[in-house]
Formats: C-alpha cells, structure tokens, sequence
C-alpha cells in the first residue's frame, strides 16, 4: 500500500485540501492525515500543536477557537502559490475523499490530551458511514483504548516510536519493542523506517499484525522495503513516484 504522508506533501502544503487533492490524484492507496482538537472543540487537520510552522499564526491550537483558525493562510509558507489555503476540518477532508482512496487518521495529542478526541472522531466517521474507508491510528495508548471502547468498531492502527540511531541505517532495534500482545485490536503495528529490520517485518507479521512504515520518498528504498514484506509505505512524494 502506497501512503500519501500528510496528503502529497512534496507537491501541496501538507495537511491542506490542496494535499489532500493531490493525493486523490496520484497512485496513493491511502491518504494519511493528522488530527488536533481547537479550544472550541472542533476537529482539525494539521500535524504540530502549534499554529506557527504551517500558519501565518501563533500558538496552540488548543488555545484557538475554529473561526480563528480559519482566517489564517496554511499554504503560502509552503509556496506563494497556495496563498489562501486553509487549514481544513476533519469533517471537510471526510467530504473531499468521500471513500475515492482509503483515509488513515492520525489522532493527535497538543501539551495536555484532548478532551474527548477519539469518540468525537468516532463520531464523525458514523456519521459518515465510513468504516469501510478510514481507519484510526495514534502514538498513545489511551487514545487507542478510547477508540477500541467505543460500540462503533473502527480499524486501528499502533504508531511504536523507538531511539531513533544516530546514523541512517536500518537498526534491529526489534526486541526492544518487546511484546505486542495489548495492541491485539490494532490490525497493524506501525514504524519509522530506520526499526524496519527484517526481524521486525517477521517478528510482526508472526504475532498477526501488518505494518506501515514511514516516511520513505526514495524508490530504491521503498523497493527494499517491499521486498522485505512491509505492508504499508508512508511517502512525502506519492504524487511523484513512478509507481510500478
Ligand atoms: O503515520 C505515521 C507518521 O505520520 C508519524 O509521524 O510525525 O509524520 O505524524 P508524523
Ligand atoms: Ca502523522
């Protein structure tokens, strides 16, 4: 499975609807975005916490309501062409991809977790119908256990984040994971590229799981990867890739 990493973000600023076309457009299997909460309660599509990377502003999004964020751009930061892209709803990327590619869900956590994010997203992938088209993933365990709580069962996925090495190399770092038996729910268990070992590719899929890895825009590597039996790539340049 090719994965667009934040939409097609080496062509649109990450996170947009721009990206998010983009994606739909390119060879993508899926389309990877990620979740924050504003201080009024609505769910929003952007990867930090904060406002100040990939806005024109400032601050936690914790600590703005939704109209603020609205007004500032999310695309000029990126290339002057995308002046006036917004940072947009989880709700509006629902409506753009409307099942065209599958949807995977990064639910995010700002300084403090986010009250009541996982029913909330929950709730709008019901309203939507769209299990057969999204599923949920997160770093956190009590966002995942939110999630495996809620009636409407959703697929998830498990983010494992080890010491990254010092150096760009493939490093076994496999047994430190430990066991993986408390993510039985999760479908797939997911990794930065660098814990891709061929002893983990193994070492997961004999415990029943799948596995994405990211981020990955070099097709030689990605090559590698699939011949090593990942299931899932994360790329930055989906929409660039000469995809066989
Ligand atoms: O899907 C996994 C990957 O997106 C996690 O890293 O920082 O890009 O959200 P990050
Ligand atoms: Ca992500």
């Amino acid at each position: 499975m090719l994965v667009a990493h934040r939409g097609a973000s080496n062509t649109a600023p990450e996170n947009t609807l721009a990206a998010v076309q983009k994606a739909l457009d390119s060879p993508a299997d899926f389309i990877e975005i990620d979740v924050h909460q504003t201080r009024d309660s609505q769910l929003v599509v952007m990867h930090d916490a904060t406002l100040d990377r990939t806005t024109n502003g400032e601050g936690a999004i914790a600590e703005h309501t939704l109209a603020e964020i609205k007004k500032l751009d999310a695309g000029n930061w990126f290339k002057p062409e995308f002046k006036n892209e917004r940072v947009p709803t989880l709700e509006e990327v629902l409506q753009l991809v409307k099942g065209r590619k599958k949807l995977l869900i990064e639910l995010k956590k700002g300084k403090d977790f986010y009250p009541g994010l996982a029913n909330q997203t929950i709730g709008l992938l019901r309203k939507y119908r769209v299990r057969e088209w999204c599923v949920l993933q997160s770093f956190h365990d009590e966002i995942l256990q939110q999630i495996w709580q809620n009636e409407y069962q959703v697929p998830t996925h498990k983010l494992m984040v080890g010491k990254l090495p010092l150096v760009p190399v493939y490093f076994d770092t496999s047994l430190r994971f430990g066991s993986f038996d408390k993510y039985y729910r999760a479908s797939a268990i997911n990794v930065h590229r660098y814990f891709a070992s061929r002893r983990f590719v193994k070492m997961v899929h004999n415990a029943g799981f799948k596995t994405f890895v990211w981020t990955v825009d070099d097709p030689a590597e990605i090559n590698k990867l699939v011949n090593r039996g990942v299931d899932g790539v994360l790329s930055d340049a989906a929409a660039t890739l000469a995809v066989e």
